[in-house]
């Protein structure tokens, strides 16, 4: 088995696929790694890292494509600068693909296709659904657990006060206030991050299970006064909430909002656009120097004024919705998913033959092109809304 591990051409995409760890344990399953030069440099991983643990490192990023029969990437195929090639063009039929595709967005729908039709063999990371033999392949969670402990230092940097309380000789300084909203992977990691800095935390979910590990991690839990019928959906996840119910959750928070010095926006129903439970006219009812950081902004965001991709300072107070956190903690994502993504190599490659069980849950969830065609529920049903 011939695995390849290009570097990413995101611009500021530092993670990389593979760590020197994972290159070992791939050798050690006799499968032949090809690094491209350089791709773990962003992570602080060497290329004579790389060749200790067993790989080759290969200067020609085409011929890394052209003799794998798996790559594995973090970021979805995009165009590479430096071949002046998409990287769905550096591929051949019959290859296979792990990474995060997110097939269902609409700025992948022409690649998705083109990966169809090419043949490709396309698997998305975040389809892994959230069940227990699942868990060592999720790296969803993995990099939300990086995006709630990042958040919470870049919010903790934007701040201009300390977050612990401190005793000077010229009087006490209270600590911070910070509210997480959507207290899932991402939001207990901002939690206990912010709670180590010395805050004093608040926690806001409609799942009682989420407030109640919101509480054993020493946050005071907002009651949102939404039924918990209304709340919980199938498996277990959250629903979107009726329009009524969530503008009540809005006034809710609004209370709230204006003894917040941070807000930590991580609510997310699986599939849904972000709830937008922060208006502009919460926003404005802050204190001015405080700091929201809105990790729901790949799905539009919690609240309204996040500005994607972007930091910005509106009314007085910074709203942060930087994208790729996890790309901020690259060492640790790295290791993360690298590991991820190994374990998911591991699970469909069956010695020389890499088998893919359609009635598996997880390769029904994960699987986007298969036989020229593409089969992802996500993604067509989001198409056939194309046209
Ligand atoms: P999760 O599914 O574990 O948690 C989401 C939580 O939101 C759940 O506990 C759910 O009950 C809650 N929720 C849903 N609707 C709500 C509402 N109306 N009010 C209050 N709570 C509500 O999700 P996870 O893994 O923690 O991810 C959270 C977000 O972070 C996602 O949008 C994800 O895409 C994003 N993310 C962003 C990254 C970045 O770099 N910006 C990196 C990783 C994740």
């Amino acid at each position: 088995m011939i695995i390849g591990i290009p570097k990413e051409v995101m611009p500021g995409e530092y993670r990389v696929s593979a760590s020197p760890e994972t290159v070992a344990l791939m050798v050690k399953e006799g499968w032949h790694v090809l690094v491209e030069a350089g791709a773990g440099e962003g992570a602080y991983y060497h290329d004579p890292q790389y060749i200790e643990a067993g790989a080759e490192i290969v200067t020609d990023v085409q011929d890394l494509y052209d003799r794998a029969q798996m790559i594995l990437k973090v970021k979805e195929p995009l165009e590479n600068t430096n071949t002046g090639k998409h990287e769905v063009d550096m591929m051949h039929e019959g290859q296979y693909l792990i990474t995060f595709i997110h097939p269902a967005a609409p700025a992948n729908h022409a690649m998705v296709k083109r990966m169809a039709a090419k043949g490709i063999i396309s698997l998305t990371l975040d389809g892994v659904p959230r069940i227990s033999r699942a868990q060592n392949l999720d790296a969803l969670t993995s990099m939300s657990t990086c995006a709630g402990y990042k958040g919470i230092l870049l919010a903790a940097n934007y701040l201009p006060r300390f977050m612990p309380q401190i005793f000077t000789a010229v009087g006490m300084i209270k600590p911070v206030n910070v509210l997480v909203i959507g207290t899932g992977v991402g939001g207990l990691q901002a939690l206990a991050t912010a709670k180590r800095l010395g805050a004093v935390t608040y926690a806001a979910d409609i799942r009682p299970d989420a407030s109640e590990q919101a509480m054993s991690l020493g946050a005071k839990v907002i009651d949102l006064g939404v039924p918990a019928e209304q709340a919980i959906g199938e498996g277990g996840y959250a629903q979107q909430l009726p329009h009524e119910t969530l503008l009540k959750e809005r006034e809710v928070l609004a209370k709230h909002v204006p003894d917040m010095d941070i807000i930590f926006c991580s609510a997310l129903v699986p599939g849904e656009l972000a709830p937008v439970l922060i208006t502009e006219d919460m926003v404005k009812s802050m204190r001015p120097g405080s700091v929201i950081v809105d990790i729901s902004i790949d799905q539009g965001g919690n609240c309204e004024i996040t500005p994607p991709g972007e930091v910005e300072v509106k009314h007085h107070v910074t709203c942060v919705g930087i994208k790729n956190i996890p790309g901020l903690l690259p060492t640790s994502s790295t290791w993360m998913f690298s590991q991820n993504i190994f374990n998911f190599a591991k699970y469909i490659i069956k010695g020389d033959e890499i088998v893919l069980d359609r009635d598996d849950e997880i390769i029904q969830k994960t699987l986007v092109t298969i036989g020229g065609e593409l089969v992802h529920k996500g993604a067509l049903e989001a198409i056939a809304q194309d046209k």
